[in-house]
């Protein structure tokens, strides 16, 4: 079974990256499965190209700390295939589609124009699934959407000029696939959020980790201090929960916000350990990183290559 899955980097991985895609990503990973950095996706919106450079090697170091090797890891833009299959399912998609994504219009609003680029993102993202054809996508709940149109696109690919696309399924994680953030609970947890009080980042040190829990908001207007979930009017007890039982703890007989907050701090800088000090190491080597996704990019390029040509045949060029 081929997975496949790809992380942006517009800012430093969270704990909502990792409970919703990296845990799961590194469960499916074997020699058939092919995890990337989607560098071209960061550049939809505004960026600073040295600050770039620095994420993209902070994540690659990060997916090997966290133990995504057995898969094939790579640098979105190594692989030029991407682009060039991105413009033959740009011919395939339409504007009315891409008006309908829920993503670009959450970006688009309230700012006084975009990259065209942020229109296409979802077309790049079916180009980067379909090109390896990917059977499973390990992604967390926001990613619904746009693995839906990439479902679609390639039927009617399929459909218009014969079968060289695998329709991919969506693999969500059964806890975690929507961590929301700490401070605003109704909000997903997301890198390019405003402030990063309410955000858990993988490199946190454990007494951040301990505030950031401390602080997060708890209070409710049903002034009910049970431990208990509800969406409505508990949504940051109920994130809490969520993640103490996504890192394999659980909410059972804990009896205050206190413990609660605890039993969190405690369960997250235990997942976290393993993957800060495999990050520390092979932060001393960055060329032994580099030299990975040198590979993994070569593969990369060989196995997609005759994906390409089919949908470059089938389409009526060459
Ligand atoms: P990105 O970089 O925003 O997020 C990377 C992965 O983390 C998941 N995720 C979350 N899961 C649970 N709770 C959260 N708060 C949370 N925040 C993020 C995302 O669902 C995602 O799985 N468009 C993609 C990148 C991409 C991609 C692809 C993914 C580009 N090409 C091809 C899969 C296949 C994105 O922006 O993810």
């Amino acid at each position: 079974m081929t997975h496949l899955s790809l992380l942006k980097p517009t800012g430093h991985l969270t704990l909502g990256n990792h409970l919703g895609a990296l845990r799961p990503m590194r469960e499916a990973a074997t020699g058939d499965s092919y995890y990337g950095i989607a560098d071209l996706h960061a550049l939809t919106v505004a960026h600073d190209p040295a600050a770039l450079r620095a994420l993209v090697q902070e994540m690659a170091t990060l997916l090997l700390a966290v133990g995504l090797e057995p898969a094939t890891l790579f640098v979105q833009s190594h692989v030029p295939a991407h682009s060039e299959l991105a413009y033959l399912l740009e011919c395939t998609a339409t504007t009315g589609e891409l008006n309908r994504m829920i993503q670009f219009k959450e970006k688009g609003r309230g700012v006084p124009t975009t990259r065209a680029s942020l229109f296409t993102y979802p077309v790049l993202m079916a180009a980067d699934i379909l090109l390896y054809r990917a059977e499973r996508v390990p992604v967390g709940d926001d990613q619904r959407q746009h693995v839906e149109l990439t479902r679609d696109l390639a039927l009617r690919f399929n459909q218009a000029y014969g079968p060289v696309f695998t329709v991919p399924e969506i693999a969500t994680p059964a806890a975690g696939a929507r961590v929301m953030d700490l401070q605003d609970p109704t909000t997903k947890m997301g890198k390019s959020h405003q402030s990063g009080a309410g955000i858990i980042y993988l490199l946190d040190p454990p007494d951040i980790i301990r505030r950031k829990v401390a602080r997060a908001v708890t209070d409710s207007a049903t002034g009910s201090a049970a431990v208990r979930r509800d969406r409505a009017t508990k949504p940051g007890v109920t994130n809490l929960i969520d993640i103490l039982e996504a890192c394999g703890g659980s909410a059972d007989g804990l009896s205050s916000y206190g413990a609660l907050k605890t039993a969190v701090t405690e369960a997250v800088v235990e997942e976290l350990a393993p993957i800060q000090k495999r990050y520390a190491d092979l932060a001393c080597d960055p060329a032994s990183v580099t030299a990975v996704y040198a590979a993994g990019a070569e593969r990369c390029r060989e196995v997609t290559a005759p994906v390409l040509a089919a949908a470059r045949a089938a389409i009526g060029l060459g």
